[in-house]
Parts: C-alpha cells; structure tokens; sequence
C-alpha cells in the first residue's frame, strides 16, 4: 500500500501501472470509511487490476455552517481498512495541494441542478463536481466506483463525465445498511443513542412508498404524504424533503431528514 499526497505523483504512479498493462479503478471518498466505502472498494478489486482509493475532505462541497470542522478524520484507520480490502494506492492530498492558491475555476452541471440536494445546499454538487473532475484528471483513464446511497451525486457525476469527455467509466454500487436499515454514511458517527435508534424510521418511510408503488400506486403525492407520515411518527427525526421521481424505467424515493443536528439523505429505487 502506498500513500500519495500530490497529484503529480499520483498521476505518475496510476500512469505506470496502466503502462504496465493494469486496469486502474478509482474509489473517491472523503475518509471515515465504513462498510459502505469497503464495498466499493470490493467492487472495484474484482473488476479491475489494481484499486486506488482517495481520502479528501474537500471543503468545497461545504457551505458555511455545515460540518466541515468536525467532519471525522480517523486517516490511519482508513489507510489501514482500504489495504485490507485490496487497495494498492490512498491518494490523500492537502487542501493545498488540491486548491493551491484557491479556487476560481469550478464545474457546474445541470442535471437535477434545482431540486433535492442541490435546493437544501446551494453550491454543493458544483463543490463535488470540481473535486471529482480534479480526481479524474489526476487519476487519468480509470473506472470510477460510485454509491448509490448519493443518488443525486451519481447523476451529476455521470452527466459530468459525459458531458465533458472524461476517459472514466462510472460504475454504481448499491447501498449498504445497517440491519436496522440505516444507510451506512460517515454522518451516522454524529447520532447518539436515542438519535440512532430513531434514524431507521427513513428507511422505513421508503420502504412504505416501495411497497405502494409495488401495489400499483405511482401518483407523487400519495408516496409522498406515505413517507411523510411514517417519519412523523418519529418525534427525534424531522423531515427535510420525501420526493419521488419518476425515472424511465423506476420510481426513484427519496429522503432527507434532520435528526438532533445531524442531516442524513438515504433512497431507494422500485422497477416499475
Ligand atoms: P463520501 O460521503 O465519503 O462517499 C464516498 C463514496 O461512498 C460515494 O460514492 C458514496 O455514495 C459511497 N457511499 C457512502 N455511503 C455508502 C453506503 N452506505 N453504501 C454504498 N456506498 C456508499 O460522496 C462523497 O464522499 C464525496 O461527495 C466525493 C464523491 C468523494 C467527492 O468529494
């Protein structure tokens, strides 16, 4: 396992396995990994020769007020948890390193650019935009491991590699729960007891909508008032949004909810 902190170098070493005749996989995370972040990294061992994780906390995707200070920082544990699971490479650069002399340049996509994640925290997807970008033209042509559990984030991600001819196959893996149903997420280290008890109820509220929209129900208001309703009963959560999007061949929940002054974001897609 080796540890990189600039980007020439990491863009050196991924470059000399690729000549080397190896498949290179990327595995973004902003560190604190938990199961959720394993299972992108197994994901990306088996499909590709050699897997490199990165580990930046990128302020960018933060507005003011929200958790960047206290955002869990456990770097020797990561480390150590991604060589377990096969990765060769921890790209771990400083904000420095990332953003030297600041940032005047940052990519906007469109896509789902007004709703969801990107009403309740302006600037936030354009913040993931400009880091994933800088990940992929430092990494160069890699297959890039994304979860689920981010669903607006995988889209805008996707839309962005597209969109701007990145050599970068996207590759979405699904979400990893507690068995409570709590979607794992580096946040979840917030909650105390009590909190953590309640937060399965979001789960549960898409659960609800699933089980109507496999009973043959697809009108928005009613998924919505059915999530609604079910998070209400749980006086420690207090819902942020319950939407659902009617995708081509899907309906795609979604959930937001505050629990004591922790935000958590968790979805759920039914075939339809
Ligand atoms: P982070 O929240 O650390 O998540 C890193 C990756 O792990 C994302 O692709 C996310 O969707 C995935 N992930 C998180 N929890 C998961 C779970 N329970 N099951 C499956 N996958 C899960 O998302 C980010 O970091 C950042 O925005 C980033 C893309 C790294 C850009 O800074």
């Amino acid at each position: 396992m080796q540890v990189v902190d600039s980007i020439r170098g990491f863009r050196k070493a991924l470059d000399e396995e690729r000549r080397a005749g190896r498949s290179v996989a990327l595995v973004p995370t902003m560190g604190a990994l938990h199961a959720g972040h394993t299972s992108l990294i197994d994901a990306a061992t088996r499909r590709c020769d050699v897997v490199a994780a990165t580990v930046f906390v990128n302020p960018l995707q933060f507005a003011a007020g929200e958790d960047l200070s206290r955002y869990p920082r456990p770097f020797d544990a990561d480390v150590a948890l991604a060589e377990r699971h096969g990765a060769s490479y921890v790209f771990a650069p400083s904000v420095e390193e990332m953003y030297p002399g600041g940032v005047r340049t940052t990519v906007h996509v469109e896509e789902l650019a007004d709703v969801l994640e990107a009403a309740a925290r302006p600037g936030h997807f354009d913040g993931v935009a400009t880091v994933v970008a800088k990940l992929f033209n430092a990494a160069g042509p890699v297959t890039a491991f994304f979860g689920e559990k981010d669903w607006q984030q995988l889209q805008v991600v996707r839309r962005m590699t597209g969109d701007l001819s990145f050599p970068v196959e996207i590759i979405s893996c699904p979400t990893v729960r507690a068995e409570d149903g709590l979607a794992l997420s580096s946040r979840n280290a917030y909650l105390d007891d009590a909190e953590r008890a309640a937060a399965p109820v979001i789960y549960r509220a898409l659960c609800t909508a699933a089980a109507l929209v496999s009973d043959g129900t697809s009108e928005v208001a009613r998924l919505r008032d059915a999530m609604r309703a079910t998070i209400a009963a749980e006086p420690l959560v207090h819902l942020e949004y319950a939407e659902a999007l009617h995708a081509h061949d899907e309906i795609r929940l979604l959930v937001a909810a505050r629990v004591g002054t922790t935000r958590l974001i968790d979805n759920l897609g039914v075939r339809i």
